[in-house]
């Protein structure tokens, strides 16, 4: 409705706008016809229970434009490869890698509308990739993050691969994530280690997390 209004009152932009809008209408018209069925994109308040995440076949993507760095995800849409070794919402079956693909110009109108679902909670430009001894010793020695997450160096299957996080993940997401994990992933089975870890080294395992290649 805003755009609306400026078209209106700017005819000279006009044609610029409407090109812009209907990328972004594209991308969520797609979505709605090929993707809806298997992900969520409303907020918070939908995935609250097991029926509701067992609903749908795929993850939440409603804070995939705070999640995801939008080159990957541009990539990943036309050719993706598996993230988690095992089916999601199941810990027996493996996942088949069988993830619909995307044409380069469905993934790009795609991309542009899931960079745009963001969350409140992920402050940008905050943490920036580095691998400390502290950290190291966190994740491979204090907590069990590598019981179920795959790194280079090989680990566990239950949680999704960390393996390309670097490219993958935005490390301002990873800390929220980890800080306030109820926030997004309410029935999910990744530990609350907002309530073990103190900010500190919370912040420093977030960004040791963004450096795996
Ligand atoms: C039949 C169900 C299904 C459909 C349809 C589907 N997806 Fe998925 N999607 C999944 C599953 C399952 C995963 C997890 C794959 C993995 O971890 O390897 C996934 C993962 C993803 C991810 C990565 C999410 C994350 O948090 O790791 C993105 C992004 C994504 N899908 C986007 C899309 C888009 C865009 C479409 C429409 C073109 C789509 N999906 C269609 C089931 C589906
Ligand atoms: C008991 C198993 C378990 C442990 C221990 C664990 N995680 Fe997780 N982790 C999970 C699960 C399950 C998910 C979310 C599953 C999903 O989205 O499919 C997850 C998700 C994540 C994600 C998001 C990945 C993505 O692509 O969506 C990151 C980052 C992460 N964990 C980091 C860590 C770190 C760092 C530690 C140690 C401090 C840790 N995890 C310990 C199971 C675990």
């Amino acid at each position: 409705m805003k755009l609306l209004a400026v078209t209106v009152s700017i005819g000279a932009a006009m044609l610029v706008m409407t090109t812009a809008t209907s990328y972004a209408a594209g991308g969520d018209a797609i979505f709605k016809k090929s993707c809806a069925s298997c992900h969520y994109t409303d907020g918070p308040a939908k995935e609250k229970t097991i029926a509701d995440q067992l609903a749908k076949k795929g993850p939440e993507l409603w804070y995939a434009g705070s999640k995801f760095q939008k080159a990957w995800l541009g990539a990943w849409l036309q050719d993706p490869k598996p993230i988690r070794a095992l089916k999601y919402n199941s810990l027996t079956d493996k996942n088949k890698g069988d993830h619909p693909k995307s044409s380069a110009a469905d993934a790009a109108a795609l991309t542009d509308y899931l960079m745009g679902l963001t969350s409140p909670e992920v402050k940008a430009g905050v943490i920036k990739a580095a691998a400390t001894p502290q950290a190291k010793q966190i994740f491979n020695k204090k907590m069990p993050c590598g019981g179920c997450h795959a790194t280079e160096k090989g680990g566990g299957l239950s949680g999704p691969s960390l393996v390309g996080a670097a490219k993958r993940l935005n490390p301002d997401w990873i800390y929220a994530y980890l800080a306030n994990i109820k926030h997004f992933k309410p029935v999910r089975d990744m530990p609350d280690f907002g309530s073990v870890l103190n900010p500190k080294d919370l912040e420093a395992v977030a960004a040791y997390v963004a450096t795996f290649e």
